[in-house]
Formats: structure tokens, C-alpha cells, sequence
């Protein structure tokens, strides 16, 4: 008999004395090996106290289990809870995963009592809690960073509500707008990403656990109690779905594959704000790389990873789509792979969202490139329409093409529109007179857009004080 399969059925050969009863042999170590989760769910462990806790004081109150035997389980699970922030914890692949060490443990430092915690739960609703309760502080985590580059994104908004920039479409100059601005556009998105996150927390606060296996219990659980002491505004209302519902993970991985998808863009932007040819903008040595070859280079990396970062985080909402698609109710070991994806998008959106905050903080824009660039491509040739339109009264349609006329003379003549003889503008259309000067610097341009959310300094500065109020 080879090793892999042999164990006395008496003792239970380790990792199957949680079920032994009807196993004569070990799995076989291919079995094992797929089938092992302790290295990813190891995560889950001060989850997976808390439910324990939260249910072993539920049972005993409820007289399904003895309050000796209750107070030797919070006893014990206290001193597993210090074995693990020591460092001293046995995480052992043979109990596969954190429910079955723990409570592997817990027999070894309290004996029996230890196997009454799992009356009237199974590790179906034990996981589905845990990992719902980690992905509810995920959110908020992840609230917490977006709230701190929103704050790093309104600093330098304040400090920059009259700087002017170009405006793009096409990435081509399009208006003129101010820094602060465009700032404020970003303090926006990811205000919605917070907002999204903060939604999905609402709708996954609520208690899976006294779902058992699938189908409930036939012991007087109070699922109330349980859902309260853990923070939950209720217990989930079907038991077949409160164990095969992984919504909250979906939720978690669409906010954030939305949220990496904003930060790509900023992060583009501050690529090509330090590049050279740009020159809008400066990251100092803090954020920026030299070559080992090329003595005059410095990159941005944090801004390009950052940018690569929305692949894994958005491969994790694929990868837990494509595992949850199709599965039949209720629990299937499929949903073992649901925590790497999690994790993993975790992980890389919180290092994402401090890079940015640091970043954005310790961006130093070159204010004269961008006022240059900002009167730069006949940025204010809309202004120019919109004074026909207001002075002539013009439709704005014949304005537009005049507008056009103006600017195809200014090009051939090699100039700025606001450097156009009145001659010259007076050739195209006689009614102009010299108070269209007053509307074709990127200044006056930025100033007259006053209204609600635009450019003007005045509006930008009350966007910001908005935010600040929102995010004290
Ligand atoms: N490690 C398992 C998981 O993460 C726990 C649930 C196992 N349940 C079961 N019936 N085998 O999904």
C-alpha cells in the first residue's frame, strides 16, 4: 500500500478527522494538492475567529450548548488568536484550509469541547462569513485610500484653481481650462468609486452564517443575534443562497476594476504631462527611476504600474465571473477559487491608489508650459464664436464658419488669433470690432466659463470647497 493511502480508519489519518467516520484511507497527495487552500485562505483567520466567537455565544445561549463548554471555546480561541499574531500557529496543509486548522487547534489546546463549535454550522456558511466579512473591510479599506487621494487631488486644486491648461478632445488643444479643473474632474470619479464600494458594503451586510451546509438547522440558532454581534444589519433571507452567493466579491471586483480603470487614465496623463515634449509637469526623484543605460532619463514607473495595475484587477472580475458562471446550487468546491482573485485585485488597487495619492502630492506642474500650451492651437476660436453669436447676433452655425475662415487665415499668416490684425479679421466678417480681443486670450476664455461645474476659477474654487465639505 502506497504511503498516500494508508491511515488507520480508527484514528482518522490527519485532515480527515473532520469527516473519518466513513474514510478508511489518506487522500492521495494529488488530492491533497489541489485541493489544499490554507496558503490563500491562512488570510481569512481573524475572520474566521470572529464567527466563531459570535456562534459559540449564540449556541450556548441558546442552550444547544453548555456555557462550560462555551467558555472553554472563547478560551481556547483566545489563545489561538495569540498563537497567530505571534507567529506560533501550526498552519498545517493537512487540515486544508482556516476553518479546519483552527478547529484542528482548538481540540488540541481544550479537547473535546472543541467539537461542539460546529454543531449547527457547516463550512459553507462558516466560509461564506469570512469571506464576506473581509471583503466588507476591503471596502472600507478601499474607501479609505480613495478618500486620501481625493484629498492629495483637492490639495493641489486649491493651489491651482487659476492655472491654465489646454483643454483636450482628442487629445488635440480644444479650450483652455484651469489645472484645478481638470483636478476636480478626477476628485469626481473617484468620488463615484468610493460611493460604489460604499454601495456594495450596503447590500453584502448581511449574515450568512446559520445557512449551515444549505439548507438551515434544525437547532434553535438565532440568526438575529449572530448577524448583530457581527456587525450585519440582518441575516441573509434563503439559506441555499447564503452559501453559494459570492455577489459581494463580484461587487468588490467590478468597483474596483472601474476605479483601476480611472487610475489608468490619470496615470496616462502624468506619463505624458513628464514627458519631454510636453513638459507639463515634473515628478521628483520620490517617483521617478533613471535608466542604467540612458544617463538622461527619468521615468515615470509608478505612473506606468499603476496604469498596467487595472490588467490584474480587472482579470480578478473576470476570473471569479468565469468561475461562478454556470455553478448549480447551492455550495460546489469550485468556490474555493474565489479568494485569490479578491486578494490579488486587493492588493494591487490599495498599492494603486497610495502610488497615486503619493504622486499627485508630489507633482510639480510647470505652470508657463501650460499657460503657453493653453493659448497654443487657436484654443479660443469657440470664444471667438460665441462673441459673434452674442455682439452680431449671428446663428451659431455662421459663426462657427466664420470662426473657421479666422482661423485658417490666422495659420496661413502664422499666427495666434489674438495676434490677428483687425484688418484681417474685419476682411472675413466687417462687423467685428476690437472688443473681440477681450475674449481671445486663454485668461478671459477660462474666466467667462462660469457656469455650474465649469472652468472659471470661481467655479472651480466652489467645487473644491464642496469636496471639502463631503470629505471632512
Ligand atoms: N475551503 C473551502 C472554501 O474556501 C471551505 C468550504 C468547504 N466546504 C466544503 N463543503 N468542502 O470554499
Amino acid at each position: 500500500m502506497s504511503d498516500a493511502h494508508s491511515g488507520s480508519p480508527q484514528q482518522g489519518p490527519k485532515g480527515q478527522d473532520m469527516w473519518g467516520g466513513r474514510f478508511e484511507r489518506k487522500p492521495a497527495e494529488l488530492m491533497q494538492a489541489i485541493n489544499v487552500s490554507i496558503g490563500v485562505d491562512r488570510r481569512l483567520w481573524a475572520q474566521d475567529l470572529a464567527g466563531s466567537r459570535a456562534h459559540a455565544a449564540m449556541l450556548s445561549k441558546q442552550g444547544v450548548i453548555s456555557r462550560q463548554d462555551e467558555a472553554a471555546i472563547q478560551d481556547g480561541l483566545t489563545r489561538i488568536e495569540q498563537e497567530i499574531e505571534s507567529g506560533a500557529f501550526p498552519f498545517r496543509e493537512e487540515y486544508e484550509d482556516i476553518h479546519m486548522n483552527v478547529e484542528a487547534r482548538l481540540a488540541e489546546l481544550i479537547g473535546s469541547a472543541a467539537g461542539r463549535l460546529h454543531t449547527a454550522r457547516s463550512r459553507n456558511d462558516q466560509v461564506a462569513l469570512d469571506f464576506r466579512l473581509w471583503v466588507r473591510d476591503a471596502c472600507d479599506r478601499s474607501t479609505a485610500r480613495l478618500k486620501a487621494l481625493q484629498r492629495a487631488l483637492l490639495a493641489k486644486a486649491k493651489a491651482h484653481a487659476d492655472t491654465l491648461m489646454p483643454g483636450f478632445t482628442h487629445l488635440q488643444p480644444a479650450q483652455p481650462v484651469t489645472l484645478g479643473h481638470h483636478m476636480m474632474a478626477y476628485v469626481e470619479m473617484f468620488g463615484r468609486d468610493a460611493s460604489r464600494f460604499q454601495d456594495a458594503r450596503a447590500r453584502m451586510n448581511e449574515c450568512p452564517l446559520g445557512a449551515a451546509a444549505l439548507a438551515g438547522s434544525p437547532f434553535p440558532i438565532d440568526r438575529d443575534a449572530t448577524a448583530a454581534a457581527l456587525g450585519f444589519d440582518r441575516p441573509t433571507a434563503n439559506s441555499l443562497d447564503s452559501v453559494s452567493d459570492r455577489d459581494f466579491a463580484l461587487e468588490y471586483l467590478s468597483a474596483a476594476s472601474i476605479c483601476a480603470t480611472h487610475l489608468s487614465r490619470l496615470a496616462e496623463e502624468i506619463v505624458i504631462w513628464v514627458t519631454p515634449q510636453f513638459g507639463f509637469a515634473k515628478l521628483t526623484d520620490a517617483f521617478t527611476t533613471g535608466s542604467s543605460i540612458m544617463p538622461q532619463k527619468r521615468n515615470p514607473d509608478a505612473a506606468e504600474l499603476v496604469r498596467a495595475k487595472v490588467g490584474r484587477i480587472f482579470g480578478g472580475l473576470t476570473s471569479l465571473t468565469l468561475v461562478m458562471k454556470g455553478l448549480p446550487l447551492a455550495y460546489s468546491k469550485d468556490m474555493q477559487e474565489d479568494k485569490p482573485p479578491v486578494f490579488e485585485a486587493f492588493e494591487a488597487l490599495d498599492l494603486s491608489l497610495a502610488a497615486m495619492a503619493g504622486m499627485i502630492d508630489d507633482l510639480l506642474p510647470n505652470t508657463e508650459r501650460m499657460a503657453a500650451a493653453a493659448g497654443a492651437g487657436f484654443s479660443t476660436a469657440t470664444d471667438l464664436a460665441d462673441w459673434l453669436v452674442r455682439e452680431l447676433d449671428l446663428p451659431f452655425r455662421q459663426a462657427h464658419h466664420i470662426t473657421g475662415a479666422t482661423v485658417k487665415r490666422a495659420e496661413a499668416l502664422g499666427v495666434d488669433l489674438a495676434q490677428l490684425p483687425l484688418a484681417e479679421l474685419q476682411n472675413i466678417e466687417p462687423r467685428i470690432t476690437s472688443g473681440v480681443y477681450d475674449v481671445l486670450s486663454p485668461q478671459a476664455s477660462v474666466a467667462s466659463r462660469t457656469s455650474y461645474g465649469g472652468t472659471a476659477p470661481q467655479a472651480v474654487r466652489n467645487q473644491v470647497a464642496r469636496w471639502e465639505g463631503l470629505l471632512k
